[in-house]
């Protein structure tokens, strides 16, 4: 300890207390998605770049690590880049070549450390350990390995090449710098990941549990606080505040809490106005935990009894999140608008043959977006709606009817596993959601 400078042992409280931060899966799940992903590209190399912070999301929070690199590395550091190469048997051009893994990490930014805390470097003598890849590797050198690693005169790379991914710039580079053979095939790494990413390991089911257990927590604290007067800010605010103190690290979307009028719009996010009496209080809120969303909505009346009118439409939404539940075959059911096994239709026309508007029309019409969505790394997570839902699925069940000209919006979200079994377990069913549980929850605040 004598020995350290004061800088370094502050450098090493730092890393551990960010490293108890965020939770991070062990080096061998990220390394097995590395290897499964390689499977699937028919020989072709992966090349991923994480965003700078300079790109990566945002002015509020700070830098994010994009889903797919963290969902390959694990890591939260800015500006690293990632190859994996599979097996190549020996070719007229090119020897054989064993599976190859390289993580590229940039030099330091020494002046930037300043603002935003220092960064694993490639000279860091654990980089390897703490990373889990078999090399690691200035960024730097990246160009001469491509030339060392890719087959000539062909080769195929997997990658994102949309103007918006952090890999586009520098694949323009590598490009000016003869980094990759005369004919290469660029393909779309994104349809690869997300057939992975929509099997969530158990280490992904745990720390989404976490996420939800915090944001089923905070709807607890909002149920007992909801009462004509409150602003909706309030509840926002004291949403994220309690999702926060058990350790998520953001919201896992815009906090929505939308009363009266606003109880119809789905994407109401300023939360400014005052909850009234005889309103309903929509609340779509929950966070982000170790880098895994939650997504839960409740709709609760401002005064903690709902009217006649509003029991009728909530409890038609509730037989249709309740009937889409009951119609759920593992290996069957999609999230898909149509089909003979979308959700979607069952909840469609559970809403349409039950209760009617002002006009005596039927319900469906209010009902104006999906049923649901998965949930992952990103609140709307990848993976391809049409495909039957499989074992490690994680996804929402959400129906809403939202009838502006009555001021009433409800949508009842739960967040679904599918388990090894292939049955569905509602990660958030801890959370009341009859309206008879709803008001005895909400009772007190009356008092
Ligand atoms: N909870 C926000 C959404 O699903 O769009
Ligand atoms: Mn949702």
């Amino acid at each position: 300890m004598r020995n350290r400078s004061f800088a370094s042992v502050l450098l090493l409280l730092i890393v551990a207390i960010s490293a108890a931060a965020t939770e991070r899966q062990p080096n061998s799940d990220y390394r097995a998605r590395r290897t499964a992903l390689s499977e699937k590209t028919n020989g072709g190399t992966v090349i991923l770049f994480a965003p700078t912070e300079a790109e990566g999301p945002n002015d509020l929070y700070g830098f994010r690590q994009e889903d797919n690199f963290y969902y390959l590395t694990g890591s939260k550091e800015p500006g690293l880049a990632l190859l994996i190469s599979p097996a190549q048997p020996a070719s007229a051009n090119s020897p054989a070549r064993p599976y190859t893994e390289i993580l590229f990490l940039p030099g330091h930014n020494l002046s930037q450390e300043k603002w935003t805390g220092p960064k694993l470097g490639p000279e860091s003598p654990d980089a390897k350990e703490r990373t889990g890849f078999d090399r690691v590797a200035k960024l730097d050198t990246m160009r001469d390995e491509l030339v060392r690693i890719l087959p000539q005169p062909r080769a195929s790379v997997y990658t994102e090449q949309g103007k918006s991914s952090a890999s586009a710039g520098p694949l323009e580079w590598l490009s000016r710098a003869n980094a990759f053979p005369n004919y290469v095939g660029f393909a779309d790494v994104n349809p690869l990941l997300a057939s992975l990413r929509v099997k969530k390991d158990a280490g992904e089911i745990a720390l989404i549990r976490k996420a939800t257990d915090a944001s089923v927590a905070a709807h607890f604290a909002a149920l007992r606080t909801v009462k004509p007067g409150v602003t909706e800010r309030e509840i926002s605010a004291l949403m994220q505040y309690e999702f926060g103190k058990r350790g998520c690290e953001r919201p896992a979307y815009a906090p929505i809490v939308g009363s009266g009028f606003y109880s119809t719009v789905l994407h109401y996010s300023e939360d400014e106005n005052t909850i009234k009496h005889g309103d309903l209080v929509v609340m779509d809120v929950a966070g982000e935990y170790s880098m895994y969303a939650s997504d839960i909505t409740r709709t609760v009346p401002a005064n903690g009894h709902f009217t006649a009118r509003q029991l009728e439409i909530y409890n038609i939404v509730l037989g249709a999140h309740d009937a889409a539940i009951k119609a759920f075959k593992a290996g069957a059911s999609t999230l898909s608008r149509s089909g003979s096994n979308s959700l979607y239709q069952v909840a469609m026309d559970y809403i349409n043959t039950h209760g009617k508007d002002l006009h005596g029309e039927p319900l469906g019409k209010y009902f104006i977006h999906g049923l649901g969505h998965y949930v992952g790394l990103n609140v709307h997570d990848a993976g391809e709606v049409n495909a039957p839902l499989q074992p490690g699925a994680v996804f929402t069940i959400e129906p809403g009817i939202y009838i502006p000209e009555e001021n009433l919006g409800v949508r009842i979200e739960d967040d679904f596993w599918v388990n090894e079994r292939g049955e569905l377990i509602n990660l958030s069913g801890a959370l009341p959601s009859t309206a008879d549980e709803i008001e005895k929850a909400m009772a007190p605040n009356q008092k």
